[in-house]
């Protein structure tokens, strides 16, 4: 069996490497806002030991590198380690998820590093609503982030803005956004995980989750009301990424809104990605808490127990997630 391929036939080319459990912000599905205990600095993977790990996993097959947290601009020199990993034969795409906040500070070192693209955390455009979800964060700044990506043509930028039925988000205000700028507006369905973390601050349930199927009629509607016409379905090639979001557009927009039904139609029949912790544990499923603690094999520099550990990983890596929403540790460790 060819390792890019699991036991199911899924080809496996994505790899998220969560390089910090640290944040600026502390959004409510996320983190809890005090009592959390970080990684011990000594522990985290080295900018080498990462490279070295992602030198051995692109021989194996992963081609797609996404750099998550926490927030991956909070680890000092990120543009460093992207310069590593450009320079990996095999690797074809390097990209982050971020919060944007600290995207114009780093804007030009991450664009000479090679990084070729963004996704920005942006639940709602609301000031206030904002301040609630993150607790410290401004919108402000993810506009400024959002601007900042666009204008070094990080693209295709794409918006993450997770649904949350109780927060009554202000969907025109987003439509609007696709179809002025050439953004992927992406809806996420609202994963309530904080349970089996041990924290659930957020006091939104599983009732809080809009299910895609009904926000899309909802986006329709308000778009046919807004006079855009109707949404349309794009091909699967239209906007790229390798991620699970469907795609849609008005006529005449310059960009798109997607739909990440992350609990209600599970993508995980074409799911094609493992996680990397940033203590060095690979995580095969999102929501299964079997990991390969890896780190001693990286730090190292043993490629064949490395490579025996991706291939395990992949060996194991489970059809579906059993209807399990959460995981022992919080969104934050493992970049979601
Ligand atoms: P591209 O399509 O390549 O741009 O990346 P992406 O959409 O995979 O990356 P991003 O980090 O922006 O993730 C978007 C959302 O999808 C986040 O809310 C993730 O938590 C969610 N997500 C990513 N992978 C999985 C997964 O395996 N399972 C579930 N349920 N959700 C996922
Ligand atoms: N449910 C849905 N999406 C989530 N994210 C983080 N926690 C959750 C959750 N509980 C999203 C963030 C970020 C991405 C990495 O994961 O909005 O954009
Ligand atoms: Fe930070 Fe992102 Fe988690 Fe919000 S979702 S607390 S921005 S890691």
């Amino acid at each position: 069996m060819p390792m890019s391929k699991d036991q199911f036939g899924r080809k496996i080319d994505y790899l998220r490497i969560s390089v910090t459990d640290r944040c600026n912000y502390r959004c409510r599905y996320c983190m809890p806002e005090e009592g959390i205990t970080l990684m011990a600095h000594e522990k985290l993977l080295s900018f080498e030991d990462i490279e070295f790990f992602v030198k051995v996993a692109a021989q194996e097959g992963i081609k797609n590198i996404r750099l998550t947290g926490g927030e991956p601009l909070v680890r000092p020199h990120l543009a460093d380690l992207i310069k590593l990993l450009k320079q990996i034969e095999g690797i074809e795409d390097i990209s982050i998820t971020t919060n944007a906040a600290l995207l114009p500070r780093f804007a030009d070192e991450l664009k000479a590093a090679g990084l070729d693209r963004v996704n920005i955390s942006l639940d709602t455009l609301d000031p206030e609503a904002f301040k609630y979800v993150t607790r410290r964060g401004k919108v402000e700044e993810a506009l400024a982030g959002i601007e900042c990506a666009l204008a070094y043509d990080f693209a295709p930028v794409k918006i993450n803005t997770v649904v949350v039925r109780s927060l009554e988000q202000d969907f025109e205000s987003f439509i609007k956004l696709a179809y002025e700028k050439p953004l992927s507006v992406r809806f996420i369905e609202y994963m309530p995980v904080g349970d089996s973390a041990g924290f659930d601050e957020t006091g939104w349930s599983i009732e809080d989750t809009i299910p895609s199927k009904e926000l899309i009629h909802t986006i329709s509607e308000l778009g046919e009301k807004m006079g855009l016409g109707p949404l349309e379905r794009l091909d699967d090639n239209r906007v790229y990424g390798h991620g699970p979001a469907s795609y849609y557009s008005f006529e005449g927009a310059k960009g798109s809104i997607g739909f990440i039904n992350a609990l209600s139609n599970h993508f995980c029949f074409k799911c094609n990605r493992l996680r990397l912790t940033s203590e060095g544990e690979l995580r095969p499923c999102l929501f299964s808490d079997l990991e390969y603690d890896l780190s001693e094999a990286i730090k190292t520099r043993d490629v064949e127990k490395t490579r025996e550990g991706l291939t395990e990983a992949l060996k194991t890596k489970p059809l579906d997630h059993h209807d399990r929403i959460g995981t022992d540790r919080l969104m934050s460790q493992i970049g979601g």
